[in-house]
């Protein structure tokens, strides 16, 4: 089969900034970047024989990315990625996410775990094992092709040694393999985070906005055993020292300077069916942005109503909303860029390529993707409809959670009480059975005739709030106390629990073997579309066809740039300190203002980190190519150093997982000079300071 990475489309050049690169291959942009100010090759950020760029820059945690920045094993990623871990620390009387952290020694460092860091060793290209006898068209099941491809992974996955990962991963929708060699340091320890008015400055508000000036940055640090070798947490264990570490750059970016981000992104569809966006833009966005207005209209009104329901519930309103304002500036931008219409252009070009010999093979693909589309619209409501609505009062969830304890055998019945017990209480120390009831009532009253499950009445969802144990949590938390397994009946006839088996297993019986069905069918379409959209190669994008984003590592680049993010409105690349006093509001969470960053302010107090034009940058924008999973990755400049952290993407550019769009896409960085600003002069943390190497003009 041919390799389309490396070997196909080594002798083009790309064209546009569009793109997320695999770092193996990147000679093939070399050239294109220097033109654009790269002052490095391509071996200087990967190569597998020396140290190289990319053994700076780590998987950090479950989603996000880190990078090194000392000798002693420093990271930074972002605050909204070390959120999790600085909350695990925090308590009423050391309140790291209000007040921020910052460790005065090494003994003060803070171990956080379940918190691993990853290291790409290497890749290579595994097509040949993993797809052997299995290329398209053969007339294997899709089920038995997974299969064996699963078998097959697992097998390469078993070769990794003390201390590392193997993944195998799909490339072009399953037309390549490659496997990633990780290895895993899990004794990870929070070092420092500026307080939350700093370090998510703007909130939701600002959220996938742009001008931005939230100082979105964490700082952790690696430890190793003393032959600097992954180990679990220990006392012994030394800060590790990298392979490699960025320097960091004061000299600042502007507009038109070369950036580059590594990092991680998760998840892109580039070269969707026509049917496929249409999916998307008129089902699977709307339903859920509808469903999840209601639900944050509720949660709103409750946190501003009560400082406690505030502090319980932001996380959670965080994390709807971040999915919901995404999607809306999805549509807007698919709908803007009239993606839908010019998808089926190019699908009319690539029908005429079809009937010519040499497209032949593909002839019927897009057909047959039409008419899966069609099946999958009419399953796939079903699905969105139990996740957004029904699933919404997070009751429904919890109660369903109890089916192992109801199903514990006599041997692990006290484990898994216990287990909970934790789990209770973690649940009711952020959760308010009355706004949960408030939202449980009004999913219901918008849901029918959206599905054809059946819909609680009001005197059922009373019952679920007055009588189940579930939404007593004193009652419950007592219960579970002393819990003996014949109490279980209690559970079992609990109306709460009766109504979570009920839709579950609608859910589980009907919905999601349904979706599933025609999902693989989907898959193994998209994947010779794929292929014949390599084949043709005359795809509408740029001129070879990087690989959807799948978690792995990526090299994007860009410059620099602002935009006009509408009619008459043009934005700078840059936003400064400046700006965070003119939002400043002490009556709005979101945009509260210490009194020591106004002192600073004043003062002009800016000491090194200031720009030429004497001003106090804070966040920059540019075209590079990136997405959710690219949050804490480096910003390098044409000479790999430091220059900023990725956070975000601005509004009107999120469609870009879809289709990007050189004019409108813009990533959102932090100036690494704030970053130190702050952890310098706003905390005083100068021992972090000392252990960084510093590039600047004197
Ligand atoms: N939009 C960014 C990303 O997708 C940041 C999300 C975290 N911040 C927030 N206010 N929810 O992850
Ligand atoms: N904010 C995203 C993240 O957390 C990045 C993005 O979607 O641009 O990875």
């Amino acid at each position: 089969m041919p390799l389309f990475l490396g070997g196909l489309s080594l002798c083009t050049t790309v064209r546009a900034d569009e793109g997320m690169w695999l770092p193996l291959f990147l000679k093939q942009n070399e050239a294109r970047m220097q033109e654009m100010g790269f002052k490095l090759t391509a071996e200087d950020v990967y190569d597998v024989n020396a140290s190289s760029l990319k053994d700076a820059v780590v998987i950090f945690g479950g989603g996000c990315t880190g990078e090194v920045v000392s000798s002693q094993g420093l990271v930074f990623t972002n605050h909204h990625c070390g959120y999790g871990y600085i909350q695990q620390h925090s308590s009423l009387e050391h309140d790291y996410l209000t007040d921020g952290f910052w460790a005065e020694s090494f003994a003060e460092e803070l171990p956080c775990p379940g918190l691993k860091v990853r290291f790409l060793k290497e890749m290579r290209d595994v097509s040949e094992v993993v797809l052997a006898g299995l290329e398209n068209g053969t007339s294997l099941a899709e089920n038995v092709r997974r299969d064996s491809i699963d078998a097959r992974s697992r097998r390469l996955m078993k070769e990794a040694a003390q201390g590392e990962e193997i993944r195998v991963v799909p490339f072009y929708h399953g037309n390549q393999y490659f496997l990633f060699v990780y290895e895993v340091y899990e004794d990870v320890r929070l070092v420092g985070a500026p307080p939350s008015n700093i370090g998510k400055f703007g909130g939701d508000t600002d959220n996938w906005m742009f001008p931005r000036h939230t100082g979105d940055f964490s700082v952790f640090r690696i430890y190793a055993d003393t032959a600097n070798r992954p180990a679990p947490y220990s006392p012994e264990n030394k800060p590790y020292s990298p392979k490699r570490y960025f320097k960091i750059d004061l000299r600042g970016c502007e507009e038109g300077d070369f950036t580059m981000v590594i990092g991680y992104p998760g998840r892109t569809q580039e070269y969707l069916s026509s049917y496929a966006v249409e999916q998307v833009l008129k089902q699977e966005d709307p339903m859920r942005i509808e469903a999840r207005t209601l639900r944050l209209e509720i949660i709103k009104a409750a946190m501003d109503r009560d400082a406690q329901t505030r502090i319980q519930y932001a996380a959670k309103a965080a994390s709807i909303a971040n999915g919901w304002k995404k999607w809306i500036g999805e549509v807007k931008g698919i709908e803007r860029l009239d993606v839908v219409n010019s998808k089926r252009d190019y699908e009319k070009r690539f029908g005429e390529w079809t009937a010519t010999p040499e497209g032949a093979a593909y002839a019927s693909v897009l057909p047959a993707l039409q008419k899966a589309y069609e099946e999958f619209e009419a399953v796939q409501g079903e699905a969105v409809v139990f996740q957004e609505y029904v699933l919404a009062p997070e009751a429904v969830r919890f109660a369903y959670s109890f089916k192992s304890l109801c199903e514990a055998t006599e041997e692990n019945f006290s484990e898994t009480l216990q287990k909970h017990r934790v789990a209770a209480a973690d649940f009711y120390k952020n959760y308010n059975p009355e706004v949960d009831r408030e939202i449980f009532e009004k999913m219901a009253s918008k849901q029918a005739g959206k599905s054809a499950a059946a819909v609680p009445d009001p005197a059922q969802i009373e019952r679920f709030y007055t009588k189940s144990v579930f939404t007593q949590p004193q009652k419950m938390l007592a219960l579970l106390q002393d819990f003996k397994p014949a109490q279980r009946k209690l559970i079992q006839n609990d109306p709460l629990y009766r109504y979570a088996l009920s839709v579950y297993d609608t859910y589980l019986s009907n919905i999601a073997p349904a979706v599933t069905r025609v999902r693989r069918q989907i898959d193994s379409l998209q994947r010779l579309y794929m292929r014949g959209q390599m084949e043709m190669k005359t795809f509408s994008g740029p001129e070879m066809l990087y690989p959807d984003a799948n978690f792995t590592m990526r090299v994007a680049y860009g410059q620099v740039n602002g935009f006009s993010p509408s009619d008459g409105l043009v934005c700078k690349p840059y936003t400064t300190l400046k700006g965070i006093m003119e939002k400043e509001n002490p009556d709005i969470y979101d945009y509260v203002v210490e009194e020591r960053l106004k002192e600073l302010y004043r003062n002009a107090d800016y000491g090194r980190y200031a720009n030429k034009r004497g001003e106090m940058p804070v966040a920059f924008i540019g075209t590079n190519h990136t997405t959710g999973g690219n949050s804490g990755s480096p910003v390098l400049n044409a000479e790999g150093n430091l220059v900023g952290i990725n956070f975000d993407r601005n509004w009107e550019g999120t469609m870009s997982d879809i289709r990007y769009d050189a004019q409108m896409c813009r990533n959102i960085m932090l100036d690494i000079r704030y970053c130190l600003f702050i952890i310098d002069k706003f905390a005083g943390a100068r021992r972090l300071i000392n252990e960084l190497e510093i590039v600047e003009d004197l």
